[in-house]
């Protein structure tokens, strides 16, 4: 596995390749667990080639939250990533991607999808994903690039952007891997204790009952979204947002005459839980 650990070492690995060879790529912020070998694996089914890359994007960390806290595994990541079969692995520098500083950076916005949930709570975050994944797409001209579904308004942000920019890649959306007692794979779990840890599953338990019983209910949407956030306040958690929402726009879900999800964001602790379920 070739590791590339600057923006020209990349460029000069991906000019190598044969202009027949079909590029997979699967970014990630490292700290790498079962959900981002999945992105893998299932990448590779669909390309000659996979690059994974490992960058810890200070652009979509706000200033109150876990930016230097953020998990840095590096060799265990490589490992991981040589064991999945990965070709190559770019782990650019803070200066490869922002080389006048994060705030004089171009930035890539777009609008609408962001304004709800995770981009109504964290200000600038996706302004930060969509500005890097859009380098990093332009760096590694992939053909395909893989996206968790836990992170479902990121992948549809990053849908919107590839379209409205025409970059070519195709966007392969990977379904959420779970620990066995549902709870959805995420680098932030680590940071839970163990008495959090043990409650956390209940998180997903809810979004996965509050999106049954919404589609059993069909019209009460509101009430079952109050229940479910009530579960969740009186078991300790700080929920952020508990919302049915179109997944084709993300606009409020208050009858279900197009694909609909539950979206869930809560703090245990500090750690902040995200996750989904279709209804
Ligand atoms: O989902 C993530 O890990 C990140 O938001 C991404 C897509 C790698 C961009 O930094």
């Amino acid at each position: 596995m070739e590791i590339l650990r600057s923006l020209d070492a990349m460029r000069e690995w991906r000019a190598s390749l044969a202009p027949s060879q079909r590029v997979g790529f699967a970014p990630t912020m490292g700290n790498l667990h079962a959900g981002h070998i999945e992105l893998i694996n299932v990448i590779k089914q669909q390309s000659d080639v996979v690059v994974a890359s490992i960058f810890v994007n200070p652009m979509q960390f706000g200033g109150n939250e876990d930016l230097d806290a953020y998990p840095r595994t590096l060799e265990a990541d490589l490992a991981k990533l040589e064991a999945s079969g990965t070709a190559a692995v770019f782990t650019p520098t803070t200066t490869d991607i922002y080389p006048d500083g994060v705030s004089q950076h171009t930035a890539v916005d777009v609008p609408g999808l962001t304004d709800v949930l995770c981009g109504a709570s964290r200000p600038g975050h996706f302004r930060g994903v969509t500005t890097v994944v859009s380098k990093l797409l332009g760096i590694v001209r992939p053909h395909v690039a893989a996206f968790g579904a836990k992170d479902l308004q990121q992948v549809l942000v990053i849908k919107k952007m590839v379209r409205d920019l025409s970059i070519n890649t195709e966007i392969e959306v990977v379904p959420t891997v779970r620990e066995s007692d549902g709870l959805a794979m995420s680098s932030r779990n680590g940071y839970l204790s163990h008495d959090e840890r043990a409650l956390a599953p209940l998180f997903s338990r809810t979004l996965e009952e509050t999106a049954k019983r919404v589609a059993e209910s069909g019209s009460d949407v509101k009430t079952v979204i109050a229940e479910g956030k009530a579960i969740l306040t009186e078991a300790g958690f700080v929920v952020d947002y508990l919302e049915a929402r179109h997944t084709h726009d993300l606009s409020e879900a208050s009858s279900l005459n197009q694909e609909t999800a539950i979206f869930g964001a809560a703090f245990l602790g500090t750690t902040r839980l995200i996750d989904n379920r279709i209804v």
